[in-house]
C-alpha cells in the first residue's frame, strides 16, 4: 500500500476512534483501563465488583472486542465498555479531561525475540506518555509469565521519572485471564503515579 493511502487509513481509523470514545466516555472522568482486555473475561468480571468505577477495555482485535462486549451486555453491566483500539492511539485520541485510576496490563503479548522488544507494550515511551493521563496516585498493574518480559519490564520501571515500584502493593482483584489459566506460573508488578 502506498504510504500516503496508509496515512489516510490512519487518520480515518483515528477519528473513528475519537468519536467512539467521545460518545463512549461522555460525562466520565475517572476510567478503570485494561490494555489488551481479549475478550473482556477479566474486565467483566472486575466490572461487576465495582459498580462505582467506569470499565474500559481495549484490543487490537475486532472479534475479541464483540465478545466481550457481548459478555457485558449479557451481565447487565452499564460500567463496562470495550473498543477495538490500538494503546498508543487511545492516548492519542483520548477526550481531555479523562484521567486513569488504574491500568490493568495482563499477559501482553512478551514478544520474545530480542529484535522485537521494540513492539512491547510496557516500554518508557509508552508509559510516559500514559503517565499524561494518571493522576498522582494512580496504579499501573502488569502480569504476565514471560521471566524475560518481566526482568525487563522491571529494569524499564527503575528509569521512569513519573512512575516509582509500588512495593507494598496488593493485587486489587484476582481472577485467572484467559492466558493466566493457561501459564505454569506468572509475576506482577505495581507501578505508582509520582
Ligand atoms: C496475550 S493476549 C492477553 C489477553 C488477556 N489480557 C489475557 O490475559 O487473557 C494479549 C492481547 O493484547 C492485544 N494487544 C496487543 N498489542 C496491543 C496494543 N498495542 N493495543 C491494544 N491491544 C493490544 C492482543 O490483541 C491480545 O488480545
Amino acid at each position: 500500500m502506498p504510504l500516503n493511502e496508509h496515512l489516510r487509513r490512519v487518520e480515518i481509523r483515528k477519528a473513528a476512534l475519537r468519536d467512539a470514545l467521545e460518545s463512549c466516555l461522555h460525562g466520565v472522568e475517572r476510567v478503570v483501563l485494561e490494555l489488551g482486555c481479549g475478550h473482556g473475561h477479566w474486565l467483566t468480571d472486575y466490572a461487576a465488583e465495582r459498580a462505582d468505577a467506569f470499565c474500559l477495555g481495549i484490543d487490537v482485535i475486532g472479534d475479541r472486542i464483540d465478545r466481550a462486549t457481548r459478555k457485558a451486555q449479557r451481565a447487565g453491566l452499564a460500567n463496562a465498555r470495550f473498543l477495538k483500539a490500538e494503546a498508543s492511539e487511545l492516548l492519542e485520541m483520548l477526550p481531555e479531561g479523562v484521567t486513569f485510576e488504574s491500568v490493568f496490563v495482563l499477559f501482553p503479548d512478551p514478544w520474545p525475540k530480542k529484535r522485537h522488544w521494540k513492539n512491547r507494550l510496557f516500554n518508557a515511551s509508552f508509559l510516559g506518555a500514559l503517565a499524561k493521563r494518571c493522576a498522582s496516585g494512580s496504579r499501573l498493574y502488569f502480569r504476565t509469565d514471560h521471566d524475560g518480559y518481566f526482568a525487563w519490564a522491571e529494569e524499564a520501571a527503575e528509569t521512569l521519572a513519573d512512575w516509582k515500584v509500588a512495593k507494598d502493593g496488593d493485587w486489587p482483584f484476582e481472577r485467572e485471564t484467559v492466558f493466566q489459566s493457561k501459564a505454569d506460573s506468572f509475576q506482577s508488578l505495581i507501578l505508582e503515579r509520582v
